[in-house]
């Protein structure tokens, strides 16, 4: 099928690599020059396992302008970016202004499909299709144009293996036509009809993927809550491993014993520094706001956003503990990036840490193996110290802090570190390294929760 894919970040070229991989003919726009430039170069704008190497230039095409040929694809996926507002809500005038780019630019006779995989307010997609008919008919233009919502749940650091296994596809149409199309774009993926890449196994015993068809304003819901219900996850075990500290307990066995309750599920129940990246606090955020606006109140989620908060402070505290103030101190932060296997910095936790560092007067250093070039160039009036190596960095530092989970910080050489340290303190927090191994090497160890 031809595919047009408008907006050329994350979820875009994730979504152009996947179904380019399975055959169809793929396009993407992106109103930024500088994006479009740098991947018709073959240049990949950020990183993420596995996507570069089967960004194939030759056979996707980019443009900054949609044209009347890629407004005329089988199928057009909107995934722009919806940012915050300064109110909370969700920035929805990207998703808005594909709509109106297709609409002013299908030719007569066209008979395309709008897809929102942009995370967007319920209502919106329906808000969409009336706005696309007003311009059609104003344009007296003979085009049918449908618009469903198709919402993405794609992880950072694994997003290609996420769209070719996913735990589930949400299609949200009340259009039998559109829903049939979609089906059949889906359909490798559905039934696993394709060879996996190199770099993407299939995981064991995956065979098909559920698919739920619904109205586009639960489809939009569903993905919302899903975001919802994860950080509510996240913060109470946040929450909890608070008290387990003060308690002597281990949170990591607490975290354990209750994951093996089918009815609660082992994921997401790792303790630590608190939740980052692009969505989780942008969605939740959005939808409190949307409850506002609809005159409820959604003191679990508020309660979440709070939590995570002041998860943050507590890598601080932790620190306090072992070193007293921190004013004229030296840390060490371990990774920038908000997790690991993505350089992707935004509601970096690391970045949180280090800023109230740099509030309580410590001096910070930072190692960061894949993220340090974009935080360079993100946030130029930070001033950390940037270093090439953990070892260079390690050097006379008061403490390091482990902050992102990329794996070569379980391997690094910590005696050598201990030696050319001026404290001995380890924070690990993201529970993330053995607590042995650091502590046989001469450091106090101090996780989250335990
Ligand atoms: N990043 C994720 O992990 C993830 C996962 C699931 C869903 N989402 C959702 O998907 C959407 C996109 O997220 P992303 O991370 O890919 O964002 P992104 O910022 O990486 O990419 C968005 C792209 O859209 C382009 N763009 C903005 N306005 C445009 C316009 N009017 N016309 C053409 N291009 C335009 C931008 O230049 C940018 O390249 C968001 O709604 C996000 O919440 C993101």
């Amino acid at each position: 099928m031809r595919v047009t894919i408008i907006g050329a970040g994350r979820v875009g070229l994730t979504t152009a690599v996947a179904l380019n991989y399975l055959g169809h003919r793929v396009s993407c726009v992106d109103s930024d020059g500088g994006l479009v430039e740098s991947l018709l170069n073959g240049e990949f704008p950020f990183h993420e396992p596995v996507l570069p190497e089967l960004w194939d230039a030759n056979s996707i095409g980019v443009a900054s302008r949609l044209s009347p040929a890629s407004a005329s694809a089988d199928i057009l996926f909107a995934t722009v970016s919806t940012p915050t507002l300064p109110n909370g809500h969700a920035d929805t005038s990207a998703v808005r202004s594909v709509a109106e780019q297709v609409a002013e630019t299908v030719p007569d006779q066209a008979d395309v499909i709008v897809a929102v995989k942009s995370t967007v307010p319920p209502g919106t997609t329906d808000a969409l299709q009336q706005m696309i008919d007003q311009v059609l008919q104003r344009r007296n233009c003979t085009a049918r144009v449908a618009t469903a919502s198709n919402p993405e749940f794609l992880r950072e650091g694994s997003s290609l293996a996420d769209m070719l296994y996913p735990d589930r596809i949400v299609l949200g149409t009340p259009d039998r036509r559109s829903l049939l199309s979609l089906l059949n774009l889906y359909r490798p993926i559905i039934q696993q009809q394709f060879l996996p890449p190199e770099g993407a196994p299939r995981p064991p015993g995956y065979s098909c993927t559920p698919v739920l068809a619904t109205r586009p304003r639960n489809a939009e819901l569903i993905k919302y809550a899903a975001n919802a219900f994860l950080v509510t996850k996240l913060s109470f075990i946040n929450e909890l491993a608070g008290l387990a500290e003060q308690l002597g307990a281990d949170i990591t066995r607490v975290a354990k014993g209750i994951g093996l309750d089918h009815r609660i599920g082992p994921h997401y129940l790792d303790a630590g520094v608190g939740w980052g990246g692009p969505c989780l606090a942008k969605d939740v955020r959005a939808l409190v706001g949307l409850a506002a606006d609809n005159g409820r109140d959604m003191p679990l989620l508020s309660a979440a956003l709070s939590v995570n908060s002041r998860q943050r402070q507590h890598i601080v505290r932790r620190l306090e503990q072992a070193l007293g103030p921190l004013q004229g101190t030296t840390i060490g932060i371990l990774g920038l990036a908000f997790k690991a296997n993505t350089d992707d910095l935004t509601d970096s936790p690391a970045l949180a840490v280090a800023s109230l560092l740099l509030q309580s007067g410590a001096h910070v250093r930072c190692y960061d193996p894949v993220a340090e070039p974009r935080a360079r160039r993100e946030h130029p009036h930070l001033p950390l110290e940037y270093h090439d190596t953990v070892g260079e960095m390690s050097r006379g530092c008061d403490a390091l802090v482990l902050m992102t989970g990329w794996p070569e910080f379980k391997h690094l050489p910590w005696p050598e570190l201990a030696r050319a340290m001026k404290g001995k303190t380890v924070v690990d927090a993201r529970n993330f390294l053995d607590r042995q191994t650091i502590e046989q090497a001469g450091f106090t160890y101090l996780g989250i929760g335990r």
